[in-house]
C-alpha cells in the first residue's frame, strides 16, 4: 500500500526559520510598546460557543455568515474556531463580572484566528493577530492613543502606511442615517450586485465598502454618515481629529469605512499599506460601547484593535530586503578569536554572518554570496599583523583595509 504524504490545510502554514525568528521579533516588541501603555496580556481559550461570534461579530457579517469553523463537539455543543480576538476578551470582561466592577481595564494578546475565506496572497484561513483592548474609558483621547500606539508599533518596524479614519455614529444617529441609506440605495437596487441587494435588507452600510467597481460608482452620491452625526458624535470625531493633527498623525476620513464586523459605533480605522497587494489593511480596529451589552453586561465603553501578523512580516520582510548584512570570515586559524570579537560589537547595530572556520579570499565571497552578504568582511594574516580589516561593500564595488578600531 503506498503510503500518501500528508499536507497542511489549505490557507494554513508552518512558521518556522527566518519567519518564526520575525513573528517572535514582532511580537516581543509590540508587547513591550503595549506594556508602556498599560496594557497586560491576556490568553482566551481558541474555542468558544458560536453564539459568542453571532452575537458580538453579527449574524448579518461575511465572517458569521460564511466563514466559521464551526462544529458540534462530543457534548453536543456549537462551538467555532474563534475568527478573531475581541469577543473572547468582552466574554471575559463580563463573566468576571468586571463590568460591575467599574474601572479601566486594558489588555493585549496575539495568537491565531481562523477563517474560512478563499485563500489567497495576504489572505489566511489561519492567520495570526496582535490586538489591545481597552474597556471602561468613553475619552477621545483613549481612541487618539490607541492610534498613537498602533503608529509607534508600526514606526518602529519601520514601516509606511496610510490611516483611513471615519466615525460610525451612535444609537441616536446611526439608525436615522441607516434609513436614509436604504430609501437612497432602494431607488437603484436592480444595478447593484446580489451582494449588495442581500445587505440592503441585512446591513445597508456595508453596501458602501462593497469591492465592485459598479456598484462604487452608483455609490458617488450616497449619504454620508459623517454628516449625519448628532451632535456629541461630531464633537468627539472634530476632537479626535485635532488630537491627531496635533500629534502630527496623518490620516484620511473616509466616511465609506465600515469595517467588516458588526460591533463599531464612533470611532472606526484601519492602517492600510500599498507594498502587499490586494490585501492591504494590516490593522484595523475601533469604538464598540455598546458591545459589553450585547453580551449581557452593563454598558462599558470599549475601544480596541488589532494588527494582521502575516501581513505586518510581509512589510518587514521587504524591509529587510534593502537592509545590510554584514559577512565576517577568518583567512586563517589565528584570526578565528578576533573575528569573534568583531561580530559581537558589530551585531549591536547591523545584521551580521560570522563564518566560523578559516578559508580562502574566493571561497569566502562565496559563502557570503549565499548568505545574502551586503558587506564582506575578512581577517589573515597580513591584517593581524597591520590591524586592519579587508572590507569590501558588495553593492559598489568599494573595497579597503581599515583599521581594526575604527572598524
Ligand atoms: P479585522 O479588521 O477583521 O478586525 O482584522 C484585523 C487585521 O487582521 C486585518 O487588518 C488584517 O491585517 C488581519 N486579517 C484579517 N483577516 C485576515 C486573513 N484572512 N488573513 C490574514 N490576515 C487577516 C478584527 O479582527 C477586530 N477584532 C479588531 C478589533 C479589535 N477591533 C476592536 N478591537
Amino acid at each position: 500500500m503506498s503510503k500518501q504524504t500528508i499536507q497542511s490545510l489549505r490557507g494554513m502554514k508552518d512558521i518556522v526559520n527566518h519567519d518564526s525568528e520575525l513573528f517572535t521579533y514582532f511580537v516581543d516588541n509590540a508587547a513591550k510598546i503595549a506594556q508602556n501603555y498599560g496594557f497586560c496580556y491576556i490568553e482566551t481559550p481558541l474555542l468558544e460557543e458560536t453564539n459568542l461570534f453571532k452575537r458580538s461579530v453579527g449574524e448579518s457579517s461575511d465572517i458569521v455568515n460564511k466563514e466559521m469553523y464551526q462544529f458540534i463537539d462530543k457534548g453536543e455543543n456549537d462551538v467555532c474556531l474563534r475568527p478573531e480576538g475581541t469577543a473572547g476578551v468582552v466574554r471575559h470582561f463580563v463573566e468576571k463580572k468586571l463590568d460591575r466592577a467599574g474601572g479601566e481595564n486594558r489588555w493585549y494578546y496575539y495568537g491565531p484566528m481562523f477563517r474560512y475565506e478563499r485563500p489567497q496572497k495576504g489572505r489566511l484561513r489561519e492567520f495570526h493577530q496582535f490586538g489591545c483592548e481597552v474597556f471602561g474609558v468613553s475619552s477621545v483621547y483613549e481612541d487618539a492613543n490607541i492610534i498613537l500606539m498602533i503608529k509607534d508599533i508600526l514606526d518602529f518596524f519601520g514601516i509606511k502606511f496610510k490611516l483611513l479614519l471615519n466615525s460610525l455614529g451612535c444609537k441616536e444617529c446611526m439608525p436615522p442615517y441607516k434609513e436614509n441609506l436604504i430609501s437612497h440605495l432602494t431607488s437603484f437596487k436592480e444595478k447593484l450586485c446580489e451582494d449588495c441587494n442581500r445587505r440592503i435588507e441585512t446591513n445597508p452600510i456595508r453596501v458602501l465598502d462593497c469591492k465592485n467597481d459598479n456598484c462604487q460608482l452608483l455609490l458617488t452620491d450616497a449619504p454620508r454618515i459623517t454628516n449625519s452625526l448628532c451632535e456629541s458624535c461630531d464633537t468627539d470625531f472634530d476632537k479626535l481629529k485635532e488630537i491627531l493633527d496635533f500629534n502630527n498623525v496623518e490620516y484620511t476620513v473616509d466616511s465609506n469605512l465600515v469595517r467588516g464586523l458588526d460591533y463599531y459605533s464612533k470611532t472606526a480605522f484601519e492602517f492600510v499599506s500599498d507594498e502587499i497587494g490586494a490585501q492591504s489593511a494590516i490593522a484595523g480596529g475601533g469604538r464598540y460601547d455598546r458591545l459589553v451589552e450585547f453580551l449581557g453586561g452593563k454598558a462599558t465603553p470599549a475601544i480596541g484593535f488589532a494588527i494582521g501578523i502575516e501581513r505586518l512580516l510581509e512589510l518587514i520582510k521587504v524591509k529587510e530586503d534593502t537592509q545590510d548584512v554584514l559577512y565576517i570570515g577568518a583567512m586563517s586559524e589565528d584570526a578565528l578569536n578576533v573575528i569573534t570579537k568583531i561580530a559581537n560589537k558589530k551585531r549591536k547595530e547591523i545584521k551580521t554572518v560570522l563564518e566560523y572556520s578559516s578559508r580562502g579570499f574566493s571561497k569566502h565571497f562565496k559563502i557570503a554570496d549565499k548568505k545574502g552578504a551586503t558587506i564582506v568582511a575578512l581577517v589573515g594574516e597580513d591584517e593581524l599583523k597591520n590591524n586592519t580589516i579587508f572590507v569590501k561593500n558588495i553593492k559598489t564595488n568599494e573595497e579597503s583595509n581599515i583599521n581594526l578600531e575604527e572598524f
